[in-house]
């Protein structure tokens, strides 16, 4: 009797094992933003080719719209190992030390995505990703979203215009300075925070690229906004070093190949969300959509881009002049 309750143990026990060696493993990827965006769509991309690739020995579970974390303590998750992946912009690793990232920021850099692109491909992008490791994050890749347009309650045309406004930035010193340079009154505030901050007059304005205001439903409670394409706000997809090079080396490389796919896909939609998320807000009637004139957005670029020298110091020049070399902007050519 007693030899069969220990057998009876023993078999059950070892379909325990059985069955716990094939749970999958579960990776949390937590960002910001609502599904319905470049980084939602690729996140939920990446995903299903997680799943595929390395034959359901990983799940990957994606919590949008800050349902998991919040900007900052998203960060601090990652690296006490609460999420695996995360993809915030690039503007918002200044606070974990990371401030090269900043050059991204700079108002006016890139003219178009292909300059953005020869630098986040080249080896300015690796260098970047590579100064991550010393805080205990892997950088896997860069995924676009778009160029920001303005929004306020008043008409934003001219730098004057800018004066006195309450404007809500990411965490970044150089979007600190964009703001300063034009008179306005920069406020760091977490992305879930805004509409509600836009709403209630905490805040007067704010940038964003048109996926992320519509999607957050800021047209609602901004009467203008200008479409200046004054700077860039991409992502930097990051992973848990230590877990990473934890993973066998199988499932790695499937979830590398994974991210690949993603990252193609993501900057082949980027475009296209962010068009058609303007479109939506023009279609919504709440926001009058100005297109500046080639003279008023040159009176902008020549206001904003005196912050390039001045973040110089924090940035680094070497990193700034790279970037230049890239893209062939010249700040003494405006
Ligand atoms: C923001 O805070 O405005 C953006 O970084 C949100 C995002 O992740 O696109």
């Amino acid at each position: 009797m007693k030899l069969r309750h220990i057998l009876v143990a023993l078999v059950s026990a070892g379909f325990a094992i059985a069955a716990a060696a094939q749970q999958p493993l579960v990776l949390k990827f937590s960002h910001v933003v609502a599904k319905d965006t470049p980084k939602g769509k690729a996140s939920d991309f990446f995903a299903q080719r997680a799943g595929e690739l390395t034959g359901g020995k990983v799940k990957v579970e994606v919590y949008p719209n800050s349902t998991l974390y919040k900007d900052k303590e998203e960060m601090e998750a990652l690296q006490i190992g609460a999420v695996q992946l995360l993809a915030p912009s690039l503007a918002k690793f200044g606070p974990l030390g990371a401030r090269e990232f900043e050059v991204f920021d700079l108002p006016f850099i890139f003219d178009n995505a292909d300059e953005l692109h020869k630098v986040t491909t080249g080896p300015v992008g690796q260098m970047l990703l590579g100064k991550l490791e010393a805080k205990g994050i892997k950088g896997l890749a860069f995924w676009d979203n778009g160029f920001k347009s303005f929004s306020a309650n008043k008409p934003l045309r001219k730098p004057e215009d800018f004066k006195g406004l309450k404007m809500r930035i990411q965490s970044s010193k150089v979007l600190e300075a964009q703001m300063r340079s034009v008179g306005a009154i920069p406020q760091v505030m977490a992305f879930s925070e805004v509409y509600q901050a836009l709403q209630t007059g905490v805040v007067d304005g704010t940038e964003n690229p048109h996926s992320n205001l519509y999607t957050q439903k800021m047209h609602e409670v901004q009467k203008h906004m200008t479409l200046t394409d004054h700077g860039y706000l991409g992502y930097a997809v990051i992973t848990n070093k230590k877990f990473w090079d934890g993973l066998p080396a199988d499932v790695r490389g499937q979830l590398e190949q994974a991210m690949k796919e993603a990252t193609e896909y993501a900057n082949k939609i980027a475009r296209e969300e962010n068009d058609s998320a303007l479109a939506k807000v023009k279609a919504a009637g709440k926001t009058e959509v100005y297109t500046p004139t080639a003279a008023e957005r040159t009176a902008l670029k020549k206001a904003m881009v005196k912050t390039h020298e001045e973040m110089t110091s924090r940035i680094g020049k070497e990193t700034i002049d790279t970037v230049y070399k890239a893209t062939g902007f010249d700040p003494a050519k405006l």
